[in-house]
């Protein structure tokens, strides 16, 4: 499906409707404010999506209910929970000697890791260990954590045992809601684009300017706040990802791009983000920003070490 950046068709769901209505009742209430001057809020049902098993039968055994973080009070290990919660939101402000980007986890797991096609924590607990082709061995959730360290936030990575580290964990724990071992949550990580495409980066630079410049900034260099907190962060430049990082490939930041940009300035999606660029748009797009400078990788040697490099990686 092909759809024009400029002229995006409507995608007709559930939600989209219910969004319509309240913003048609604010309009209307905006005009007879005596009338409506306390609109009902929206009722919102908790987010399910299908337990399924990890095995081949991918048997559909149950539900997975999305918890609202009110939830974390009722845990033995709440403040614990709440302070990985604070630092995945909060990396670089909380942990500056950690992090070389202007980038909080949260700049690319979307939502705080909560929503399917945003990099979702949801079964990052139960996920690992495993073998990552890049790394050749098998990483550990800790290990997956710290490689986001030193690629995605351009830092170092974070002792095992600390309460930092633990705290995150202990986060992404609470997330998994007790899901055995064996067993998922049916959802994406990423979202699928097509990697037959061919990159066109000078029309990539004219969607950057678009669609992303407003946020991200006419140099990709991102928006702070007064206080010097990220608020959009950075696509290039020294204080972005390094060519290690996972958004650094075209591909995968055009999937990324696709489902979760533009973000809050539309009507579709949960958080008014995503599909908004056709493939091409969102590769176009991608290959222009990820070859922007940005700092190298130093690692970047072992990477891949029993082959099967994917053809986007930058080294
Ligand atoms: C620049 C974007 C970016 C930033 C910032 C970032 N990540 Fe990631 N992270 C990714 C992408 C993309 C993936 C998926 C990579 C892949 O598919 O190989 C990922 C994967 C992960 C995974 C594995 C998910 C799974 O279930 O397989 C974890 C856990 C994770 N990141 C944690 C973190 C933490 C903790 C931080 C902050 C220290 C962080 N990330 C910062 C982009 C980012
Ligand atoms: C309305 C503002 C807005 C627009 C427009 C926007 N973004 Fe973003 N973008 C964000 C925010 C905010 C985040 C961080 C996520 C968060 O805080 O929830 C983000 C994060 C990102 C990230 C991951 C973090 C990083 O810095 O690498 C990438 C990649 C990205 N955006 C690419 C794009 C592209 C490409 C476009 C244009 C197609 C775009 N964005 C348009 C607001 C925006």
């Amino acid at each position: 499906m092909n759809k024009s950046l400029f002229n995006p068709s409507d995608v007709a769901n559930t939600s989209v409707v219910k969004v319509s209505k309240t913003v048609l009742a604010v309009a209307i209430c905006s005009l007879a404010i005596s009338a409506c001057d306390s609109p009902k809020p929206v009722e919102r049902n908790a987010t399910q999506f299908d337990l399924v098993t990890t095995d081949d039968a991918n048997e559909d055994i149950g539900t997975y209910i999305l918890p609202q973080d009110t939830a974390i009070l009722k845990e033995p290990n709440a403040e614990q929970i709440f302070y990985g919660k604070r630092l995945l939101n909060e990396t670089k402000r909380l942990m500056p000697e950690h992090v070389g980007a202007q980038m909080n986890c949260n700049s690319c797991h979307i939502a705080q890791g909560k929503i399917p096609l945003g990099d979702p924590y949801i079964n990052s607990y139960n996920f690992y260990p495993r073998v990552m082709p890049r790394s050749g061995k098998e990483v550990d959730l800790v290990g997956r954590i710290n490689g986001c360290f030193m690629r995605s936030m351009n830092g170092k990575p974070v002792d095992r045992d600390s309460k930092e580290m633990q705290a995150m964990v202990a986060y992404m724990k609470w997330l998994a809601q007790n899901t055995p071992k064996n067993q998922k949550v049916a959802i994406s990580n990423a979202g699928e684009i097509d990697t037959s495409l061919t990159p066109d980066p000078v029309r990539g630079e004219k969607i950057y300017q678009v669609q992303c410049a407003t946020c991200h900034g006419d140099n990709g260099e991102g928006i702070k706040d007064s206080r010097g907190d990220i608020v959009f962060p950075p696509l290039w430049g020294d204080e972005s990802f390094n060519i290690g990082a996972g958004m650094a490939r075209t591909y995968k930041a055009a999937a990324f791009v696709k489902y979760n940009m533009p973000m809050a300035i539309q009507t579709k999606g949960l958080w008014g983000h995503g599909n908004v660029l056709s493939d091409q748009d969102a590769v176009d797009v991608a290959e222009f920003f990820t070859h922007k400078p940005r700092p190298d990788f130093a690692g970047k040697e072992n990477d891949w070490p029993t082959g099967n490099k994917p053809k986007d990686a930058r080294y």
